[in-house]
C-alpha cells in the first residue's frame, strides 16, 4: 500500500517539501492551505511536473482535511514566516493560534500519524502540536537540528575544502540564537574539527550557523529561508517511512534526559516507523551542558509566555 503525507501549508517550505517528497516517491502528498486555490494550484503544477521528473506519487491539494484521512505523517508548516528584524520568538502569539487551529483538524483525521511541525517558534509549536492532538511524545517531532547542523555542515565543508557528504555535524537545544552547535561531535570522515580548525575558526562557523535563518531572511527581505528547511523535513519523513532508524539531531518532548523534564528541545534520536523511537543520551562536557540548559530555559520562557495567553 502507498503510504500518505499531509503537508499543512501549501507556502514556500510545505510546496518545497511536496516537491521532494513526490519526486523522491515516498509517499502520496495531501497539500492543505487556508487560501483559497493555493494548494490546488501548487499540487496540479507538480503533478503536471511528474512525466518529466519521472514518479508516480499522487498529489491532491485542498482546504478540506477530510482528504488527509489516514495520513501516516502529517507535517505542518502552516503560519507566518519572519521578516528582516523578527526573531522566531515574534512569532508566537499568532503562529500559535494557527497551529492549535490545523493540528487539531489533522489529528482528527489521522490520529494514528506522526506530527512533524515546522512552524516557528519551533519549540513552542511543538507543546502546543502536542497538547492539541493529544499524541504521544513519541508521535510528535520537531524539525530544527536537522536543517541547523546542516548548515554548520556547510559551512565545515566550505571552510575545509571538502565534500559535504565526509562531513557529520551536531546542533542541540532550541531552535533560535541560544541553539548549541557541538564541535566535538563534528567529524570530517570521523576526525573531530576540533583537530582541523582552530579554535577561533570554529567559533566564527558556530556564530555563523546560530544566525543562519536570520542571514538568509536578510537577503530575501520577503520570507525565510525553505529549501533547507524543507530538504531537513523531508529527511526525517524518509526515516520515519522507511523505519531507517536514522539517528538525528530533532525537537522532542523530554522528561529527564539531559536534566531537562518536560520540555521540548533539539537532542539526536532515532526515528522510525513508531516516530521517536530511542532518545539518545550523550555525555556532555560542564560547558555544553550548560549551553544546553541556557537553551532549554529560551524554549520554557515560551512556553511560560503561552500559558497567560487566551
Ligand atoms: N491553515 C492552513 N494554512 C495556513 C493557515 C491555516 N490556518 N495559516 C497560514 N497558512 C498557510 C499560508 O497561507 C501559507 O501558504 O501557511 C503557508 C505558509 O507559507 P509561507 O508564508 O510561504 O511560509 P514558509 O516560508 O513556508 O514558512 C512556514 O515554517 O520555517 C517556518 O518560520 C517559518 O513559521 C514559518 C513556517
Amino acid at each position: 500500500m502507498r503510504q500518505k503525507v499531509t503537508i499543512v501549508g501549501a507556502g514556500n517550505v510545505g510546496a518545497t517539501a511536496a516537491q521532494r517528497l513526490a519526486e523522491k516517491e515516498l509517499a502520496d502528498v495531501v497539500l492543505i492551505d487556508i487560501i483559497e486555490g493555493v494548494a490546488q494550484g501548487k499540487s496540479l503544477d507538480l503533478a503536471q511536473a511528474a512525466p518529466i521528473e519521472k514518479h508516480d506519487a499522487c498529489l491532491t491539494g485542498t482546504g478540506d482535511y477530510e482528504e488527509s484521512a489516514g495520513s501516516d505523517i502529517v507535517i505542518i508548516t502552516a503560519g507566518v514566516p519572519r521578516k528582516p528584524g523578527m526573531s522566531r520568538d515574534d512569532l508566537l502569539a499568532i503562529n500559535r493560534g494557527i497551529v492549535k487551529n490545523v493540528v487539531r483538524q489533522a489529528a482528527r483525521y489521522s490520529p494514528e500519524s506522526v506530527l512533524i511541525m515546522v512552524s516557528n517558534p519551533l519549540d513552542a509549536m511543538c507543546h502546543v502540536a502536542m497538547e492539541e492532538s493529544g499524541f504521544a511524545k513519541s508521535r510528535v517531532i520537531g524539525m530544527a537540528g536537522v536543517l541547523d547542523s546542516a548548515r554548520f555542515r556547510a559551512f565545515i565543508a566550505a571552510e575545509l575544502d571538502v565534500s559535504v557528504e565526509n562531513v557529520h555535524a551536531l546542533v542541540l537545544g532550541g531552535h533560535g540564537d541560544t541553539m548549541v552547535p557541538l564541535p566535538r561531535f563534528s567529524t570530517v570522515a570521523g576526525v573531530p574539527i576540533t583537530e582541523l580548525m582552530t579554535p577561533e575558526r570554529i567559533g566564527e562557523l558556530v556564530a555563523r550557523t546560530r544566525v543562519g535563518g536570520t542571514e538568509i531572511i536578510e537577503l530575501l527581505k520577503t520570507g525565510s529561508a525553505y529549501y533547507a528547511p524543507a530538504a531537513a523535513v523531508v529527511e526525517m519523513a524518509e526515516s520515519i517511512l522507511k523505519d531507517k532508524k536514522k539517528i538525528l539531531p530533532c525537537a522532542a518532548y523530554l522528561e529527564g534526559e539531559y536534566g531537562i523534564d518536560g520540555l521540548f528541545a533539539g537532542v539526536p534520536v532515532k526515528l522510525g516507523t513508531a516516530g521517536i523511537e530511542q532518545i539518545i543520551t550523550l555525555k556532555l562536557t560542564k560547558d555544553e551542558q550548560k549551553m544546553l540548559h541556557n537553551s532549554a530555559a529560551s524554549v520554557r520562557e515560551l512556553v511560560e509566555a503561552m500559558k497567560n495567553m487566551s
